[in-house]
């Protein structure tokens, strides 16, 4: 049974880890967005999950966004914040006011091809064998805070980045929940 904390999504993308725990069950009480016409905004609204919508024009610093993205989430009783596509980086005071309590899906074995927005066309380029993606706790430094959970996949012949990606995200799909589980058994405030 999916873990009943309550979680806090991030998105800017399609949205497919967004969809993968609304269908597991998992209790997402809040999504918060940068990009209000990104395909998990669309899906947040459809199923009529409360949305927060964040883009940096309406602000005049990161700071200040975040600063208004921390209140709406508490308001809502976020006790999880889980970036699932999210793409921005959190600024440090987002960061403590949810210590130890954010974490981040990438599409790469961590620590290799950290950072930026392209590590599966990274590590198509750089012609490895073996890819995968990572489930890690959100710090201060960017995809360098502790693992959680990771998978790996094999790079075949003739991938392109689509059929790559979708390889990644079959397994992001399977060790986002599982890390989410894992932080739940191992604090009693997100198990309730
Ligand atoms: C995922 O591949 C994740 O690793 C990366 O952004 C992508 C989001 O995909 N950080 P989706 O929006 O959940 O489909």
């Amino acid at each position: 049974m999916a873990a009943p904390t309550r979680l806090g999504v991030l998105v800017s993308g399609k949205g497919s880890n967004l969809r993968n725990l609304v269908e597991r069950g998992y209790r997402v009480v809040a999504v918060a967005t940068n990009r209000p016409s990104c395909g998990a905004a669309a899906f947040a609204r459809e199923r009529g999950l409360p949305l927060g919508e964040f883009s940096q024009r309406r602000f005049g610093s990161v700071e200040e966004r975040d600063a208004a993205m921390q209140v709406w989430l508490q308001g809502h009783g976020v006790e999880l914040v889980v970036n699932a596509g999210y793409d921005r980086i959190l600024t440090p005071g987002f960061v403590a006011a949810f210590r130890d309590r954010i974490i981040n899906v990438h599409p790469s074995l961590l620590p290799a091809f950290a950072g930026g927005m392209d590590a599966v066309e990274r590590a198509l380029a750089r012609g490895v064998a073996i890819t995968g993606c990572t489930v890690h706790v959100v710090t201060e430094e960017v995809d360098a805070g502790p693992i959680l959970v990771q998978a790996a996949v094999p790079v075949l012949p003739g991938d392109t980045v689509e059929t790559l990606r979708a390889r990644i995200q079959a397994e992001e799909h399977r060790i986002l929940p599982e890390a989410i589980e894992l932080l739940a058994q191992a604090s009693p405030s997100l198990r309730q």
